[in-house]
């Protein structure tokens, strides 16, 4: 019998944990302050959303675990330096994250801005330096994925569009682009990082997946815009009401709340439409999309 959602999701937050732990640097080697501002900002936080995806894609795709879970790293360093450097004054000026202090007020900029280029180097370091997969094109394959999720046309790419759009009306289709790829770009990834440490599934497979992941990656950050405006600071772990109070376009802000959750709603039944060839199979991603789409967090 399958164990229930909740303990699959608690026994891989656990395990994901120790995974991070081993696999950035210790605390006590110089520089130190560096790496404990590392682990201060990965380390005990976060709802670990893209390693789960990666892991149930992992599972999808018949990918051993110690595969996985390295893959799975890579995603969340570089969506933890992303936090990192999404906090700086010079970006969303927050002070708090994962229910504590963010870096920059914890340490200081400098230090900030240093985590986030040795989270991202660390990240590819990973993908490149661990067997992923037995052919080492495809494992190539992952390393150009993850650099095209994260950089300009992809994650970086898109908080630009971010920074540019603080006081603008924007487009539906504009403002699409830009959740597609600050947040939708990095999701992705990790749905595929995790399905191409496995060998079980056909191109045509990974397309749908990869699928799935456009939708329920902009799903994603429509969903973070929504609750921006309707959770409390104390939920979120994260100052609430701050789209608003900078002037940032949200689906919110376009749509009005009613209708970004009919958004949200709208790409989650998508989404799984994706899944459907998969059938029980997905049973693990069919839940992550359920729980992206309802969380309250
Ligand atoms: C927050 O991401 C930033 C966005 C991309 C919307 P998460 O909501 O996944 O943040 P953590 O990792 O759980 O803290
Ligand atoms: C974050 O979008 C996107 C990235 C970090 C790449 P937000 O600015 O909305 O994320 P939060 O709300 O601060 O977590
Ligand atoms: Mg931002
Ligand atoms: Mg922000
Ligand atoms: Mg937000």
């Amino acid at each position: 019998m399958m164990t229930d959602f909740a303990t699959w999701v608690a026994t891989r937050q656990t395990s994901f944990e120790s995974v991070l732990q081993r696999l950035l640097p210790p605390p006590g080697i110089a520089p130190q302050r560096l790496h404990q501002a590392m682990r201060y900002s990965v380390l005990e936080g976060g709802k670990r959303v893209r390693p789960l995806l990666a892991y149930a894609a992992g599972e999808l795709a018949g990918a051993a675990v110690a595969r996985v879970e390295v893959a799975a790293a890579a995603a969340e360093l570089i969506h933890a330096y992303s936090l990192v450097h999404d906090d700086m004054p010079c970006m969303d000026d927050d002070v708090l994250r994962r229910g504590k202090a963010t870096c920059h007020v914890e340490y200081d900029e400098a230090t900030a801005l240093l985590v986030g280029d040795a989270l991202q180097s660390l990240a590819f370091q990973l993908l490149a330096e661990r067997a992923l997969h037995d052919d080492a094109k495809r494992q190539l394959q992952m390393v150009k994925l993850l650099a095209l999720a994260s950089g300009s046309r992809g994650m970086a790419g898109g908080q630009a569009l971010d920074l540019a759009g603080v006081g603008q009306q924007l487009t539906l289709p504009e403002l699409e682009q830009m959740h597609i790829h600050k947040t939708g770009a990095l999701i992705r990834a990790a749905i595929l990082l995790g399905a191409y440490c496995g060998d079980r599934l056909s191109d045509a497979q990974l397309e749908r997946l990869d699928h799935f992941g456009k939708l329920i990656g902009l799903a994603f950050q429509v969903v973070d815009d929504v609750l921006d405006c309707e959770a409390d600071t104390a939920t979120l772990g994260k100052t609430a009401g701050k789209d608003a109070d900078h002037a940032k376009p949200t689906y919110v802000s376009l749509l009005g709340l009613a209708g970004a959750k009919e958004m949200a709603q709208r790409l989650h039944g998508e989404a799984l439409q994706c899944l459907d060839e998969f059938g029980d199979a997905a049973r693990r991603l069919r839940e992550l999309a359920d729980f992206i789409v309802l969380r309250k967090f």
